[in-house]
């Protein structure tokens, strides 16, 4: 069993360091992707304070097919390209949206969502999908929130 560790109060920079750590405590030696990316969810879901949703996006056969994921039950598939999860997938980039209704083409799977970052998984250049968190809160994601997730993701894939 895995003890979760408290998070609470604790800044960010740290916040991360220690959700990484636990990342790789999670993962290793466990070789089945969708197992790490299940627990993955779950930490970060568990961790990270005013979230409604935190989960991944796979790539299959050129559109994204929801993955594990913690939160309400979400939207299936997503074209290359639509909403924000497929605008990262398609540019290969992390999105930060501080208000998911003023986002062109924002795919609305939980009402409850005003913010959300998007993180791109590539790995060897291979795109795998996005990992993909939504808050209740307005601008809930900062500069701080993209450098931990990233690194988050880059523990996830292994590099
Ligand atoms: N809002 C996302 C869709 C996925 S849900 O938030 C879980 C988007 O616009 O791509």
């Amino acid at each position: 069993m895995h003890e979760l560790k408290s998070t609470a109060g604790i800044a960010k920079p740290e916040l991360y360091a220690q959700l990484a750590r636990e990342l790789h405590c999670l993962i290793e030696g466990e070789p089945d992707f969708i197992a790490n990316l299940a627990n993955a969810s779950a930490l970060l879901f568990h961790s990270l304070p005013e979230l409604n949703w935190a989960g991944f996006y796979l790539l299959r056969n050129g559109e994204l097919v929801v993955g594990p994921f913690q939160g309400k039950p979400a939207c299936v598939r997503i074209a290359m390209g639509k909403g924000v999860c497929g605008t990262s997938a398609a540019s290969r980039t992390t999105l930060v949206v501080p208000n998911v209704n003023e986002f062109a083409g924002h795919i609305a799977c939980d009402s409850a969502s005003n913010s959300e970052i998007v993180v791109p998984l590539i790995r060897g250049g291979e795109l795998l999908g996005v990992m993909d968190i939504d808050s209740p809160k307005l601008n809930r994601f900062d500069a701080a929130d993209k450098l931990g997730l990233e690194r988050f993701a880059a523990v996830l894939l292994g590099s």
